[in-house]
């Protein structure tokens, strides 16, 4: 591991009121990096796969922390996602309060887990629950939005400057916390805000409001946006038409979140985000229209606005999608629309049992992280349902989906962080109907079948839930790992062979392919089970007839494979 320097720090964290002093390894700063179109967050100046979950968090801390550890554990984390709230941060103007800040890192390190932090501000589910009472009394300085008809709404303006510049303190004195208190970087990233928008007017209509959406569009977001209209300098109207109210909301509270962002950035430059309530991405209904099909929150970094996003706020690094979709078309839909070649994909929430193996979905589009949400058992002791002996239980039922997956990838973390960063892995899920998937690798294809398998035919798991990734290790060896599916390999011939010439493939015992005239059959010169121990994968035992002679078969049991082959 490199050591930039070694610091004394001076532990913000008090133990019986006396401060903790010790001397802390100063650690790289965690940050994200492009290199051929793919993206990683490094870690220890290294690809580093967030293995997440994000506690239920609409309840005070840090009194609810015993109940979420042992369902981390039990999940198999490398790190936690947790809420700071402005109002419990800043009780009264300028007094900061940091002792949760100070128990989340004292207790993540007992845990030995990274945070990543919700800077709950402004606006949490787009509204200004969080913040400080001394600023919801007073709502001529700090006004919420005003609808079309004049009237309150449940939502802050982002056009209010003392609002902005309350949010940019306090997290700033958030974020110099952060630095002075952890050198050993147990926080990862930090959200700005969360979910932001609106919920009950498309836009803000108060008098601020109105002057600048009748004033002219800044020019930076029309060239982002490619806009071409008569005028040099069209106001919002004759620049986007129809999505004017929509657009000009997404920029306003952009721009603002990206002032918080910047200002923060300013005195620890982490890796911040902004995560998005999504819209139905193929049938969304109107923005901010309450009681509408379809309504969705307006603002916010939706699918359609990114650009703007991206123009408004470039101290945020990731624009992250809180995949919830029910209909499994439209939540990959959604993994596909956010991972951008300006946007690395992330997923800071997600949920849906039945959602578990898309988990592998957005392993295959490169993700630095997932999250699911509330697995934890401070929301099943909120349910009045159950009595306390169940409340305190591990609900195995609702966790596992989820723990199988961080079970199986988490001893190679490291390594399929990395292999994906090089663009070597390719990872799928079952999906209603689509039983069969190749995946090609050069002169390899690997072809993954969900649900009992023939000739590598499947027939689909009763319910979906296969998931498998495949990752190039040389040029005839591969990691295979997964659940519910059969994995095997099929030559695919040179480049040059597969755009001259029509290969055949073959369906006989060992998958084949008619190339030059000649039938290729893929053999198994090596089946290892094993497992990665510090970067270096220790064979357990080796597999071979039954076992491999149909393909190899994945169960329930978190199974990792190194496969060697060849051609007879
Ligand atoms: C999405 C929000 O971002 C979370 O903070 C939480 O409120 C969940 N919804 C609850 O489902």
């Amino acid at each position: 591991m490199k050591l930039t320097s070694v610091v004394l720090a001076a532990l913000a964290a008090t133990l019986g009121g006396a401060s903790l002093y010790a001397q802390v390894e100063e650690r790289p700063i965690p940050h994200l990096v492009k290199k051929e179109g793919r993206y990683a967050l490094f870690v220890d100046d290294a690809p580093y796969l967030m293995l997440g979950a994000q506690v239920h968090n609409s309840s005070s801390w840090p009194v609810e922390l015993p109940k979420v550890w042992p369902a981390m554990e039990y999940l198999n984390v490398n790190t936690v996602e947790m809420p700071i709230y402005w109002e419990q941060f800043e009780p009264q103007p300028k007094q900061y309060d940091y002792t949760m800040i100070d128990t989340l890192l004292t207790e993540a390190r007992q845990h030995r887990v990274h945070l990543v932090l919700l800077w709950f501000g402004t606006w949490k589910n787009g509204s200004q629950h969080y913040m400080p009472e001394w600023t919801k009394l007073d709502l001529t300085r700090y006004p919420h939005m005003v609808d079309r008809d004049g009237q309150a709404v449940d939502s802050p303006s982002p056009h209010a400057a003392a609002s902005l510049d309350a949010d940019k303190s306090a997290f700033t004195a958030f974020m110099r916390h952060l630095k002075e208190s952890d050198p050993q970087r147990t926080v990862l990233m930090v959200q700005v805000e969360n979910e932001a928008g609106s919920w009950g007017s498309v836009r803000d209509f108060s008098q601020a409001a109105q002057k600048l959406f009748e004033g002219p569009v800044p020019t930076e977001l029309l060239s982002a946006m490619r806009v071409k209209t008569v005028s040099p300098s069209p106001n919002w109207q004759q620049a986007f038409g129809p999505d004017a109210d929509e657009y000009f909301h997404a920029w306003s509270v952009a721009r603002y979140i990206g002032q918080v962002a910047a200002a923060g950035k300013a005195v620890y430059p982490l890796p911040m985000y902004a995560n998005a309530a999504l819209r139905n991405p193929f049938n969304p209904g109107p923005p901010g229209l309450p009681g509408a099909i379809g309504n969705y929150e307006s603002g916010g970094p939706t699918d359609n606005v990114i650009s703007i996003w991206k123009a408004a706020a470039p101290a945020l690094d990731i624009l992250a999608p809180d995949d919830y979709q029910d209909d499994p078309a439209a939540y990959l839909n959604v993994l596909e629309l956010y991972h951008r070649d300006d946007n690395a994909l992330f997923v800071p929430e997600t949920g849906g049992a039945d959602k578990a193996r898309f988990f592998f979905s957005a392993l295959g589009l490169q993700t630095i992280g997932f999250a699911p949400f509330g697995l934890d058992y401070t929301h099943r002791a909120a349910d009045r349902s159950l009595n306390q002996a169940d409340a305190s239980r591990p609900q195995e039922e609702f966790l596992t989906p989820w723990a199988m997956n961080y079970r199986l990838v988490g001893p190679m973390q490291r390594e399929i962080a990395r292999l994906n960063f090089e663009g070597k892995l390719q990872a799928v899920a079952e999906e209603q109907g689509k039983v069969t998937r190749t995946l090609p690798f050069g002169s390899w294809n690997a072809i993954v079948s969900f649900g009992a398998a023939r000739n590598n035919r499947g027939a689909g798991n009763p319910k979906p839930a296969g998931r498998a990734l495949v990752a190039q290790l040389g040029d005839n060896q591969f990691l295979v790992a997964g659940y519910f599916c059969h994995v095997d390999f099929r030559p695919a011939g040179t480049e040059q062979q597969r755009t001259s010439q029509h290969i055949v493939e073959g369906t006989q015992q060992n998958p084949s392919a008619l190339i030059d005239g000649k039938w290729q059959h893929r053999q198994f010169l090596r089946v290892e089970e094993g497992t990665y121990e510090d970067g270096v994968f220790k064979p357990i035992r080796i597999w071979n007839g039954d076992e491999t002679d149909w393909g190899l078969d994945f169960s329930s049991e978190p199974v990792v494979l190194r496969v060697t082959l060849g051609i007879y």
